[in-house]
């Protein structure tokens, strides 16, 4: 067979790169592919894949740690029926500069998205109407929490600080919303408007946030605050009228999706109703966090999780590098 050569100078001192053989002109054709692919014996699932490769990674003789559960890490949250039926619409009543931008902001933003989208929060709004709404503001509502997270992640890293116990708090709020948002998806598929809609909200608001929080992460905490409290109102109204019979009524037929009986551990018989009520709590919960992380100290810790998470008191320090 005649092969092209490539070669490249040698210069002095310099190990000559092997040289590169490619087919000529004048080569043979390549072989047919085969008319079938090789039949391949049935693929092993990815839990096993993944301890096949760690077994062959780990020196014999090594213990090897389980392996990490991806599913365990997705905080899941789980509430009594007597603390989800008790929750109603709260509110903190502004008494900063910063609060009171925070109410005036949300509650203006409210009425325009009120009244853009038809929404009457005295009315009995469609199923399509609550669907719709849900989602887009599910699509907002995450954004916060990651914005937050990650910019308290990148403070931590460059200044080689602990964070006080607030990072994975605000990635699991971001999770949470998420998962609100995949929940009522599994009942509505939005169409290119209203996916256009989202992506524009998406483009503005976490840009504004990202500016927002460098300027003034407490500011940030009050406009979420507020805006919880805007959900807990709408979930309220939800639940009312669930009650009345006139939003996901048994004989619709509507059940939660298998992803939220999993997510809030609810029975597999749950209801709607029961559906709602969980993401009531979750959101009062956001409302609850965030107005006490508006009005929190500097550098104070994260008061909502253990001491030795939350700080780094007691570790012994040594000096490296
Ligand atoms: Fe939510
Ligand atoms: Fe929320």
């Amino acid at each position: 067979m005649e092969r092209a050569r490539v070669r490249t100078a040698k210069r002095p001192g310099v190990a000559s790169p092997p040289s590169i053989t490619v087919p000529s002109a004048r080569s043979p054709p390549l072989p047919p592919l085969p008319s079938h692919p090789p039949q391949k014996t049935q693929a092993p699932s990815i839990p096993d894949a993944v301890a096949a490769a760690t077994a062959a990674a780990v020196a014999p003789g090594t213990t090897c740690l389980p392996l990490l559960d991806a599913s365990a890490v997705i905080a899941s949250p789980s509430y009594s029926r007597e603390f989800m039926e008790s929750i109603s619409p709260t509110h903190l009543p502004p008494a900063s500069a910063r609060q009171r931008f925070a109410h005036a902001f949300i509650k203006t933003v409210r009425a325009v998205f009120d009244k853009v989208t038809g929404y009457d929060p005295t009315g009995s709004p469609s199923e399509a109407v609550w669907i719709r709404r849900i989602i887009f503001l599910e699509t907002v509502a995450a954004v916060p929490g990651l914005v937050a997270g990650s910019l308290r992640t990148l403070h931590s890293l460059r200044l080689l600080k602990h964070d006080g116990g607030f990072i994975a708090q605000l990635l699991a709020e971001s999770e949470n919303e998420r998962m609100h948002l995949y929940t009522f998806m599994k009942l509505r598929d939005p169409g290119p408007f209203f996916r256009t809609a989202v992506l524009l909200a998406q483009g503005v608001f976490w840009n504004a946030f990202f500016l927002l929080f460098l300027a003034s992460p407490k500011t940030c905490h009050a406009l979420v605050g507020y805006l919880e409290e805007e959900a807990v109102k709408t979930y309220t109204h939800a639940l009312a009228e669930i009650d009345a019979g006139r939003l996901w009524p048994p004989s619709s037929g509507v059940k939660p999706p298998g992803v939220a009986i999993r997510y809030w551990k609810l029975a597999e018989d749950a209801t709607m109703r029961d559906l709602v009520l969980a993401v009531r709590a979750d959101e009062y919960d956001h409302a609850r966090v965030n107005h006490t992380f508006s009005l929190l100290p500097d550098d104070a810790p994260n008061p909502f999780v253990a001491p030795e998470n939350s700080s780094t008191a007691g570790m012994k320090k040594q000096k490296v590098g």
